[in-house]
């Protein structure tokens, strides 16, 4: 399973050069952040490694191979990498919830039983059974992003793409996405989310590529990567609040709020019991 770019290079038709000389390997951990300021090339880079959009210098492997670009090829493609766009009314085109999901699933002519057994488990795993047979234009923003990951979820592709999957939800709908992201990861699957939010990025994945302005500014464990705080500022961004717990406090380096707060908790329970023997 590899996916990787090779001094890619992409302009739209409006001349401007929007990635510059990327050379990345997606499979350098098993969550893959792609952080970046609004702008700076994280969706372009999505649509050329599904083939939507075609590089103008280097390329994209699949498996070792160059993409080919004929309709066979992006087809076989995109059942190994799913997208999730960021705005789910790009991905949605039908009215019912089951029927958008299945349609990719039906398109490949795949029996009804297994289509039907995978839409339960794709629809339990985003936590959208309560509303599986409500009209989509009744779901919420939140709702219809879960949609969209159960479309991607049912193809059992070995990538997943999630473009900006916290955007435009509300922190308690911000929080089930993560939960939902980290259940996901757990079943094994490789994802790659783009996204400028930081806390996210830290709490879920493993690895980093930073960009700015479209080229690579800087890659590595996202605990090293969140510790240059000159690199951070030059992309626009800013350190996780529990990095710079450690940074700017001295706490330990923790990976999660739950870390945090159980282990800083227990430390204080601790301290109190010794506080109330020395009375
Ligand atoms: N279809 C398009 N045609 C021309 N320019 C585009 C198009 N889509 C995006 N861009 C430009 O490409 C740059 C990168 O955009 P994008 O990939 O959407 O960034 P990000 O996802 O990181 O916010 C921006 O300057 C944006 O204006
Ligand atoms: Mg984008």
């Amino acid at each position: 399973m590899s996916l990787t770019t090779h001094s890619l290079s992409f302009a739209y038709q409006t001349g401007q050069t929007v990635l510059h000389d990327l050379t990345l390997d997606f499979g350098r951990g098993q969550v893959i952040g792609l952080l970046g300021a609004n702008g700076c090339g994280k969706s372009t880079l999505f649509m050329n490694l599904l083939g939507i959009q075609k590089p103008q210098q280097g390329k994209v492997c699949w498996q070792g191979a160059a993409l080919g670009y004929d309709k066979r090829s992006l087809h076989m493609l995109r059942q190994q990498i799913a997208m999730v766009f960021q705005d789910p009314d790009q991905q949605i085109f039908y009215t019912d919830v089951v029927s958008d999901i299945a349609f990719s699933l039906r398109n490949l002519g795949i029996d009804e039983v297994i289509i039907q057994s995978r839409i339960d488990q794709a629809l339990a795993m985003v936590d959208a059974t309560s509303f599986r047979d409500k009209p989509i234009q009744y779901l919420s923003h939140g709702q219809k992003k879960r949609v969209a990951i159960a479309g991607a979820l049912v193809m059992e592709s070995e990538y997943l793409l999630l473009d900006e999957p916290t955007a435009g939800l509300d922190p308690r709908g911000r929080q089930h996405m993560i939960d939902i992201i980290s259940r996901i990861v757990a079943q094994g699957k490789r994802v790659v989310i783009s996204s400028h939010d930081i806390d996210l990025i830290y709490e879920v994945c493993d690895y980093l590529y930073v960009l700015s302005h479209g080229r690579l500014l800087a890659e590595g464990k996202e605990t090293d990567v969140f510790q240059n705080k000159t690199m951070l500022d030059e992309a626009g961004l800013t350190q996780p609040w529990l990095v710079k717990m450690h940074t700017e406090l001295g706490y330990p380096l923790y990976k999660t709020e739950h870390e945090f707060f159980t282990t800083q908790r227990r430390s204080l329970l601790s301290q109190k019991s010794i506080e109330r023997e020395a009375v």
